[in-house]
């Protein structure tokens, strides 16, 4: 069993990056619903209170319950955690005059505790606050002000042990000294050591997997992404042949993507069959206009066909999936303590169908982790370094309705935006990139003709994690040629735009 530090969401935007930054100490985190606090076990080094959308003042705040915890493990209450602690012993919390929200700078604190090693006078640190705590309770001391609120951080003891309360996020990048901080609480206060790495996370995953499995069989459809490859490759390596892999050609993929991506499958020894249901897929889409309504049918069609595939083989108990940690955290509710857990969007409604096990390796891991985890077991870089590509693939990138030629144009197409991307070493820049076939067609001249042709869109998007999204500063002499390359070679399209749009208000795809 890993040490752990244990983190009480109280539904705060921050929370999942709270996990990331411990994890990045190689240190295992787990987040819970503020009210599933649980006992606290022997591996718990420490429990981080997070912040949160509710002021403390209000009727219906989130009320944790610390008898279970106070006492036995470091505590770290962060913004609304931090109040709600002060509130709780006795202190006082009120509206501060105005909302405090953007940079600000520590003083006065004191140097000789430990939570502030390394860390420099007048740090940059971000706040994001409505109430302020005015009192401490008896036994708690200020340990470090801002330039505008008298407490940014407090002690406590209980039982020996110490109980912080910091008023700004020390999670996000604009605290600039946050990662250190945070360090400083799960490494020398809390005395985590850091045995939580991708590869002791592969390691043991495949002991686990072994255990669990037992003489059984595994199917599991990959997606040629990331996630359902390494997925696939740890359970591989626990079980060898007895996992099925199938591999779908839904008739939307990117340009030769079927055959290129099969190919690796194979060459990493996985047993997987190919399955070509393109004339499906197409037949399932005829007509169809509606994107909510295309991604229905895609996804119907790719039940049908892996039940169909699925029923072939004799002895399955369980079916493999590439399910990732924000898929499954159970994030607090702001408008309740109702939890909700997000469906995996892909195959929900399979394991059911096939009464079938569900075996999810990669379930507490982040993306950047099962990166991660897919270096460290050789996952070939052409498959770990893919951009995200959405199971309904083009089919949510032809706009309107769906048809083999339009296919075949915006394969073309998109063919040499990703070829272009990789030719000038722009694909690691950007986060995804997606050629969109318009509905519109427009006026042009070629030679001495004049044309009257398609319209592409080309989408490139930094981002982290796909929730925002920044569109890519490609290069104009990028954009140039890419341009002409797609007129001059794609017959049946004569004019291309760049998405200027930014995610909010816009999404990464069009429909
Ligand atoms: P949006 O368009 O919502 O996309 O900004 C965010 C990320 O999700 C991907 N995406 C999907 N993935 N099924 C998927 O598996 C879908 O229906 C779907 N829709 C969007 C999108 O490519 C981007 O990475």
């Amino acid at each position: 069993m890993h040490e752990k530090i244990l983190i009480l969401d109280f539904g705060s935007q921050y929370t999942q990056l709270i996990a990331r930054r411990i994890r990045e100490l190689n240190v295992y985190s787990e987040i819970v619903p503020y009210n599933k606090a649980g006992e606290i076990g022997p591996h718990i080094k420490g429990v981080i209170l997070s912040g949160s959308p509710f002021s403390v003042l209000d009727s219906n705040a989130p009320r944790p319950d610390l008898e279970k915890i106070m006492g036995k493990v470091p505590l770290l209450g962060i913004c609304y955690g931090a109040q709600w602690m002060a509130r709780h012993f006795g202190g006082e919390v009120a509206p501060s005059a105005k909302r405090e929200y953007g940079r600000a700078h520590l003083r006065e604190f004191d140097r000789d505790d430990p939570l502030f090693e390394f860390i420099p006078e007048d740090s940059q640190v971000w706040m994001s606050h409505a109430d302020s705590i005015l009192g401490l309770p008896e036994n708690a001391r200020i340990i470090a002000r801002s330039d505008s609120i008298p407490v940014a951080a407090y002690r406590m003891e209980d039982s020996g042990l110490p109980v912080y309360g910091i008023q700004f996020h020390p999670e996000v990048t604009h605290s600039v000294d946050g990662a250190t901080l945070l360090e400083n609480f799960v490494i020398r206060i809390c005395g985590c050591r850091g045995d939580w790495t991708p590869a002791s996370f592969a390691h043991e995953s495949i002991e686990r997997l072994r255990d669990t499995l037992g003489s059984d069989s595994v199917v599991m459809g990959l997606s040629g992404g990331v996630d359902s490859t390494v997925a696939a490759e740890l359970i591989h390596r626990a079980i060898g042949d007895r996992l099925y892999c199938i591999f779908v050609d839904n008739g939307l993929l990117r340009k030769d993507e079927f055959s290129e991506v099969l190919e690796s499958y194979r060459h990493m020894g996985l047993n997987v069959k190919g399955v070509d249901a393109k004339e499906l897929f197409y037949k399932a889409l005829k007509g169809l206009r509606d994107p909510e309504e295309k991604r229905k049918a895609i996804g119907k069609v790719f039940i049908d066909v892996f039940e169909e595939e699925a029923r072939q083989l004799n002895n399955v108990k369980w079916l493999g999936q590439g399910t990732i940690y924000p898929d499954v955290i159970e994030s607090v509710s702001v408008h309740g303590p109702s939890v909700t857990i997000k469906s995996h969007h892909n195959v929900g409604g399979l394991p059911d169908k096939l009464q079938l096990r569900v075996v999810e390796p990669l379930r507490s891991l982040f993306k950047d982790e099962v990166r991660k985890v897919g270096h460290e077991i050789h996952i070939p870089p052409a498959i770990l370094m893919r951009h995200p590509f959405p199971g309904p693939g083009l089919g949510i990138r032809i706009l309107g309705e769906v048809t083999p030629e339009k296919v075949a144009v915006l394969q073309e197409a998109d063919e040499h935006f990703i070829r272009g991307l990789r030719e000038d070493g722009l694909y690691d820049e950007v986060w995804q990139a997606a050629t969109i076939l318009l509905p519109v067609q427009s006026v042009g001249v070629m030679g001495d003709e004049r044309s009257y042709e398609n319209v592409v869109a080309l989408r490139a998007v930094t981002s982290r994690d796909g929730m925002t999204a920044d569109w890519a500063r490609l290069p104009y002499d990028f954009l140039a040629k890419v341009s002409t390359r797609i007129i001059n070679h794609v017959k049946g399209v004569n004019r291309v735009v760049y998405d200027i749009s930014t995610k909010p208000p816009s999404t990464i795809e069009w429909e």
